[in-house]
């Protein structure tokens, strides 16, 4: 390639990454002009409903449809039998542009089997919504029903380890220190403010969906699967998302049973997610129980960790919740064993939630540090600062880039935590009892393969593309920033196209992996798309550039300039418009690094520490989370601004973890009993703390060229734990079950 990469620089005057750019798509969301997969009306558009099941264990034994078939506007009551039945889409992690990947692999309507609550067994279909919604009410469905297992006490099937190094038993047996204890956290569900929504039309033999969905080209793939079209008949649009946490990441079997309605019924079909369906069929992170037993000397030098977890899961499918993943790395140890399991219930698939696996995790782990601390009467900081590892032990190779003890020491600092006193409900302030914890996150930072191309146009504007998703974290600021930095431009002059399997194949947008993933293809798009105007210019006639040969010059900055000589510049839009050309374009790739085959040769992975005030008001039983400090090391901040969002609404979250987020599911029918944002219970604005949150800002540079790990899930690792460990140092009282509940409190 001819054309140089400019180191990114701070100095350059129109360098945007590193400034807290707001949303460019911001303006379209608050005035209501972008337009989410729900607001798409098309013509001759019917409306679909669909039948939950009212039992979660037995079988169907007759559908009456007869009521609900002569009702105003109904055009069908689809179920099993009314359309060839839905393929199984099979596993495929292979490249961006052929990922296949789902959490409930059973299609829609596949068999008269009911397995839990809500599980679709029919469809209501109508001129209207209303129309479709009193149908689907009207069907009569009975069941051979027997009594579901949605027992929140896991028994594991089986144990499998995980990660193992020394031994375990031995180094706990010989500590001078340990403990032993069990942590339990409540199945929590998704709540993204819109619903999942499906708008599926098709011209001929080829299938638009106006999807919400955190991956465009996964969906396209999987629908295409179970359906029996290929993959390139198959278009997925997702321009706008509100939000996802994870359970847009994989798509559920609303999204096919549309697409087959609209086909057998040869018109478009929207369908949309009630906030109950939300809480039956559309994932949610499990029950999880677990174990951690650790070992110390005196010295509070760890000799042993063990960490056994167990999920549940649906019946079919084996969701694992791989709450061990930190844990390897987290801390020095000679001897550790990570066990995992799953236990079967009667509720819907399980799948991601925001950090899954390391979130609930390290509530464990860093609960049960505390716990040590408590044990040997030490400062928690100092437990953590004596066990920094020197290489990931679990891996046994060196972390790309870890600054963990900094963010220990700096957030010690903005903490004001040497004026602790570690004595339970010592300290107080305004007739209130304080209390003061900590706990350690991290996350992993990894990409996916991804492609992307930029135009650039003779108005001197610029186009960027990529199969990918903006769930609401700023993927559309965070590209345009990519390209503007590349070419010297303000944000405004580039425009940003993600969300359409028609673009470049991208990823998932996931796993806190969009922005690394899209480094090296935006940055090479615009390094080919300037070699090619070199060339251009180059072989022009006449021009600016005619005569020159392309090894003479650069791209740099959005300009063509001279290597030598009197070091001619040109900006793109000049050159374009002396060549007669309209536009020229560049596509580049980047290869994956997650779950990539062979051995790592580094350990990569983002590491902060949160400090927690809670306080404590035992007369009326009132605890608040008063103010947090979040020390987050998570490569080079791209946009501080969104950066500092994710950390916010995590430590947010992470309230709502510790206080607030639980899934009730009823013993008689396996029914989520408070499906509803009044029952079920999230953080709000006025449970928020103060919040202080300071990145390290160390670029990594084995993920991608701009230094940049990712921010999306981070910082609700660890939260819960630090504001139980606060609650301990306030109350005296170490809560082991997610969500604490002031009851507990009440002693
Ligand atoms: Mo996130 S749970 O990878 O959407």
């Amino acid at each position: 390639m001819s054309a140089s990469h400019p180191a990114p620089t701070q100095a350059s005057p129109m360098n945007v990454i590193g400034r807290p750019h707001p949303r460019v798509d911001g303006a379209l969301k608050v005035t209501g002009a972008a337009r989410y997969a729900g607001d798409h009306y098309l013509p001759g558009m019917l409306y679909a409903v669909p039948v939950g099941a009212t039992i979660a264990k037995g079988s169907i034994t007759a559908i009456d449809a007869g009521v609900a078939e002569q009702m105003p506007g109904v055009r069908a009551i689809l179920r099993r039998g009314s359309f060839p039945p839905l393929g199984r889409a099979e596993l495929d992690m292979s490249s961006a542009d052929t990922t296949a990947i789902l959490d409930e692999f059973r299609p829609p309507f596949d068999d008269d089997v009911v397995r839990y609550y809500g599980q679709y067994v029919a469809l209501a279909v109508a001129d209207s919504f209303e129309q479709a919604k009193a149908a689907a009410d009207a069907v009569r469905v009975t069941y051979a029903a027997e009594t579901p297992d949605v027992d929140p006490a896991l028994v594991a099937e089986a144990m499998t380890v995980k990660s193992e190094r020394g031994d375990a038993e031995a180094g706990f047996a010989s500590a001078a220190v340990t403990i032993d204890q069990r942590y339990a956290m409540a199945p929590e569900t998704h709540n993204p403010i819109e619903t999942h929504a499906t708008v599926a039309v098709w011209e001929g033999d080829a299938l638009t969906l106006h999807e919400t969905t955190q991956g465009v080209i996964n969906h396209r793939n999987v629908v295409a699967k179970m359906l029996g079209v290929p993959a390139e008949r198959v278009r997925v649009i997702s321009r706008f998302l509100g939000s996802g946490f994870g359970n847009k990441l994989w798509p559920w079997t609303h999204s096919p049973l549309a697409a087959a309605a609209a086909r057998t019924l040869g018109r478009p079909v929207k369908l949309v997610l009630s906030r109950a369906m939300t809480f039956r069929n559309v994932g949610h992170r499990p029950r999880i129980e677990q174990r951690i037993r650790l070992g110390a000397t005196a010295e509070g030098k760890l000799t042993s960790v063990q960490h056994d977890y167990v999920n549940a899961t649906s019946i079919l499918d084996s969701y694992e919740e791989n709450c061990g993943e930190a844990t390897p790395h987290m801390y020095s140890t000679p001897n550790l064993r990570v066990t995992a399991g799953i236990a079967r219930r009667n509720i819907g698939t399980p799948t991601s939630m925001r950090g899954p696996g390391a979130v609930p995790g390290l509530y464990a782990l860093e609960s049960g540090m505390d716990e040590l601390a408590v044990a040997l009467g030490m400062d928690p900081v100092e437990l953590r600062l004596r066990n920094e590892p020197a290489i990931d032990e679990g891996l046994g190779v060196p972390f790309s880039s870890r600054h963990f003890q900094e963010c220990l020491r700096v957030g010690t600092e903005r903490f004001g935590w040497s004026r602790r006193d570690p004595r339970v409900g010592a300290m107080t302030r305004d007739g209130l009892t304080l209390g003061w914890g900590v706990a350690a996150c991290s996350w992993i930072a990894e990409r996916f393969a991804s492609n992307a191309a930029v135009d650039l146009r003779e108005d001197g504007t610029a186009r960027v593309a990529c199969a990918i998703q903006d769930i609401g974290t700023g993927t559309y600021t965070v590209m345009a920033q990519m390209v503007a930095e590349r070419l010297g431009l303000p944000t405004d002059r580039i425009e940003v196209a993600l969300g359409d399997t028609r673009l470049p194949a991208g990823p998932v947008s996931g796993g806190s992996m969009a922005t690394a993933s899209l480094v090296a293809p935006i940055h090479e798009a615009v390094a080919k798309a300037g070699a090619a105007l070199i060339a251009a210019a180059c072989a022009a006639k006449d021009g600016p550039f005619s005569g020159s040969r392309p090894e003479e010059l650069d791209f740099v900055e959005g300009k063509i300039t001279a290597k030598t000589g009197n070091r001619q510049a040109m900006g793109f839009d000049t050159v374009l418009k002396a060549l007669g050309m309209p536009a020229i374009s560049g596509s580049g790739s980047g290869t994956g690094t997650f779950m990539a085959p062979g051995k790592p040769t580094v350990s990569k992975h983002s590491f902060g520490a949160h400090f927690v005030e809670v306080t404590w008001q035992p007369e009326t039983a009132r605890l608040r989370v008063a103010r947090t400090v979040s020390v987050i090391d998570a490569g080079r901040i791209l946009n501080p601004l969104a950066a500092r969002n994710q950390i916010e609404g995590s430590v947010v979250m992470g309230v709502g973890m510790a206080l607030f987020e639980e899934t009730h599911y009823d013993a008689r029918n396996g029914a989520p009993v408070n499906a509803s944002l009044a029952d079920y219970v999230v953080a709000t604005h006025a449970d928020a703390p103060a919040m202080d949150v300071h990145f390290l800002e160390y670029p990594d540079t084995s993920l991608n060229a701009l230094g940049a790990r990712g921010v999306g899930e981070i910082g609700l690792a660890g939260t819960a734990a630090a504001i139980t460990n606060a609650v301990y140092h306030a109350t005296g009282v170490r809560v082991r079950e997610l969500p604490l509940k002031l009851e507990h409190l009440m002693t």
